[in-house]
């Protein structure tokens, strides 16, 4: 793979519409899930051996963090659509990279890396877009650097570029995270994989449990129990053997939140999403829908590749607003975006609470997602950490124009809002779409949304 800047920042910024239209109808399969396929390469990259790939999402993100792993000394090769393989330098063993390492717009690339690299003694340079610039990294470096990292420059407030240096011999730590973030956590076990000790860790509520999952099935000693009321310990014994392994990526539910959205909110719709990954720390959108009234019937549940999977009915709803819980954020953290347009639609008021997070996104996605429900005529506003959005009964004026500040999800989010309102909904730039669905314009199409 190459180690070039994403092209995609050096063009003009691309402006799209979405376009009121018919129903919806239709089967899609939305691509991999982001936070798998990341995972499956740095995996790859860790273990001795040939470790094959199917389904990978090949949106910019994961590219990106698949460019950085073969800096680091991993062979990686496309076989098919989806189908890539990577053969693995091992733990311990891995190259230094020769220039910066750039992740683009990726957050979980860049932070989870950050860990590998910690673990190893070695030095890199951390750079990506100016979304990525703008992430708080404080969060990784900090528990990095107690298990022996050294941060040897930063740009001001602990921000990309970053340049890191690691250790061949990462201290074991107990570390308790005061956020529930799955980065977080990944970039610590991450170093920790390397380390001669045991590294434990304790979030205060259950963030997505990937890196715990695809570890245990590459060979860790790494085990997960419950924590005071919503949280979780993990303990990882270091350098395990881990084994190559042959993966299987499940649907994103954070893509499919889209189609599935967008289904609900235009009249007549009826679509089937298949294959959606149904891990119980990624489905508060889908617990949040069917409170609004949602119709969203689950079929053919099974499961593959570790993870359980089902396809969705989704037929065009009436929804009424909801008080969605602080807890369910972790469970659903990408997908209030488009939550925010689903409620935009509904009857009544909804209200998210707890949503600090959302402001370090790849936007301030907080104040985006308020600036594009009042272009679109929804009434909104922010108290502290909550999200309150006035619910127009299904008739949203639309026709405004939203700011996407570098983000996909505010993209797809409002042009999914224009394919329901009165008027169309323009977004500045749908080009930052690719980093994590790529073929989002091209299958909602298929399904009979309109975009100009
Ligand atoms: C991710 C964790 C989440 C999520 C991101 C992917 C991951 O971030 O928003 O899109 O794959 O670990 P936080 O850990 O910051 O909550």
């Amino acid at each position: 793979m190459t180690t070039s800047t994403n092209l995609v920042l050096e063009s003009e910024s691309a402006p799209l519409s979405g376009v009121p239209c018919g129903p919806l109808r239709g089967r899609l399969r939305p691509p991999g899930d982001k936070s798998i396929s990341h995972r499956a390469f740095i995996f790859g990259l860790l273990t001795v051996g040939k470790t094959e790939i199917e389904g990978l999402l090949e949106g910019e993100d994961v590219l990106h963090t698949g460019r950085a792993c073969a800096a680091l000394g991993a062979r990686i090769a496309r076989e098919g659509e989806g189908r890539w393989s990577v053969n693995g330098m091992g733990l311990g063993s891995l190259l230094a990279p020769r220039g910066t390492l750039d992740f683009g717009n990726a957050g979980t690339g860049s932070r989870l890396m950050m860990g590998v690299v910690a673990g190893h003694g070695m030095t890199a340079q951390f750079d990506g877009d100016a979304s990525l610039r703008k992430r708080p990294m404080r969060r990784i470096l900090d528990p990095l650097a107690l298990m022996g990292a050294e941060i040897l420059g930063e740009a001001e407030g602990g921000r990309c570029p970053i340049l890191l240096k690691g250790t061949a011999e990462p201290l074991p730590i107990e570390y308790r995270t005061k956020i529930a973030s799955a980065q977080v956590k990944s970039a610590i076990l991450l170093a920790g994989l390397n380390s001669p000790g045991r590294t434990v860790l304790v979030e205060p509520q259950a963030s997505r449990d990937h890196t715990e999952k695809m570890l245990r099935f590459f060979g860790a000693a790494i085990t997960s129990e419950s924590f005071e009321t919503h949280g979780r310990k993990i303990s990882l014994e270091g350098r395990p053997e881990l084994r190559p392994a042959r993966i299987i990526v499940p649907a994103d539910p954070s893509s499919a939140a889209f189609p599935m959205v967008a289904a609900l909110i235009v009249p007549g719709s009826e679509i089937v999403i298949e294959g959606m990954m149904m891990n119980p720390l990624r489905t508060g959108l889908l617990t949040t829908l069917w409170e609004m009234g949602a119709a969203i019937e689950v079929l053919d549940r099974r499961e593959e590749g570790g993870e359980e999977v089902a396809d969705l009915r989704v037929r065009a709803s009436t929804l009424r607003g909801v008080d969605v819980p602080a807890e369910r954020a972790p469970s659903m953290i990408d997908e209030y975006p488009i939550l925010a347009v689903a409620a935009a639609f509904a009857t009544g008021e909804t209200r998210m609470r707890g949503l600090s997070e959302l402001r370090v996104k790849e936007s301030d996605r907080l104040a985006a997602i308020a600036a594009g429900l009042r272009a679109a005529g929804i009434g909104c506003a922010i108290e502290a950490d909550d999200l309150i959005v006035e619910g127009a009964c299904g008739d949203v004026p639309g026709g405004g124009f939203a700011a996407t500040h570098l983000d996909h999800r505010i993209a797809m989010s409002f042009l999914c809002l224009g394919l329901a309102a009165r008027k169309a909904m323009t977004v500045d730039d749908e080009r930052m779409i690719a980093t994590s669905f790529p073929t989002f314009k091209a299958a909602m199409a298929q399904l009979g949304a309109l975009f100009s």
